[in-house]
């Protein structure tokens, strides 16, 4: 192995579910940006409804897989390997951050502070991730109930009528209203985390091939193999 000839050593970083995580989410997301995108181009060359109409809900039954995957990595960080755990990613020292931001401001020159799991300066990208991702999930499954009657999103709308219908006795115009604002507001919501997730994944592939070119321990192939190299006085200490 060339790695090893050059006096690296190897350490086992990412355990296969992490992995298989990453790569699931990777190609949901983006599906699901892709799935926004033809559906923007669909429109723009007047596609009729029933069509357009096809292209969310494909977009909305991916979704909903994404949320059992999401699901499954939450509930990852808790009982994976050290490198898997939420603290790696949360644990995060200032210093190191400054660290890394201060070695891709300087041009790459030298080493920036070791890390063995998560970056942290990723780590800054990958807590509001998560938190984009469940928020992406939960007003996509609500949206999903209320346009095309999906579980369990239709539990939701189905319980907020009975519950209004129960209140006002009568349907009356401000109980659509409200209904209307609950829907743009989730569709707001919704809008944001799509940009947001562009951002990030501009963000994390500019990260990941600045810290490939700099460093060159494997980055790219450790979400693959899950391992990654250092040099032995790197890691005296750790
Ligand atoms: C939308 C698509 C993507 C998402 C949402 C995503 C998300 C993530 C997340 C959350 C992590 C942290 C590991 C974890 O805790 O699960 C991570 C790490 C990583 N990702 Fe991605 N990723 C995406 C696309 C990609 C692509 C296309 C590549 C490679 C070409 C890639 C390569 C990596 C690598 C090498 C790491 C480890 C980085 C480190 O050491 O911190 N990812 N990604
Ligand atoms: C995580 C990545 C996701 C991105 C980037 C994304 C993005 C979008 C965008 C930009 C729209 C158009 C919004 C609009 O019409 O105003 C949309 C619509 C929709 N999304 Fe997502 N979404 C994601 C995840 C999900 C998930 C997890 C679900 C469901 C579980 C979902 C369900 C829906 C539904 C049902 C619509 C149609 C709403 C309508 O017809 O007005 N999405 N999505």
């Amino acid at each position: 192995m060339e790695k090893e000839r050059r006096g690296l050593v190897e350490i086992k970083v990412w355990d296969w579910q992490l992995r298989l995580l990453h790569w699931a989410m990777a190609l949901l997301v983006i599906t699901l940006l892709l799935l926004v995108v033809g559906y923007e181009w669909l429109e723009d060359m007047g596609v009729e409804e029933e069509g357009l109409e096809a292209v969310h809900k494909i977009h909305a039954y991916t979704g909903h897989i994404l949320a059992v995957v999401l699901m499954l990595r939450v509930v990852w960080g808790f009982v994976g390997n050290r490198y898997a755990r939420w603290s790696d990613i949360i644990g995060l020292r200032w210093s190191d951050i400054w660290g890394h931001i201060r070695w891709i401001l300087g041009g790459l020159k030298g080493a920036p502070p070791t890390s063995i799991g998560h970056n942290p300066l990723a780590s800054l990208f990958y807590i509001p991730l998560f938190v984009v991702l469940t928020t992406q999930v939960i007003s996509g499954v609500i949206l999903a109930g209320e346009e095309f009657k999906m579980f369990p999103g239709n539990l939701v709308v189905e319980n907020r009528i009975v519950t209004h219908t129960g209140e006002a006795m009568a349907h009356d115009g401000n109980e659509e209203e409200e209904e209307e604002g609950m829907e743009e507001f989730l569709e707001a919501i919704h809008e944001f985390g799509f940009y947001f997730i562009i951002f990030y994944l501009v963000a994390h592939l500019t990260g990941l091939v600045l810290h490939e070119i700099g460093e060159r321990r494997g980055l790219f192939s450790s979400m693959i193999n899950g391992r990654k190299y250092y040099q032995e006085d790197e890691l005296e200490g750790d």
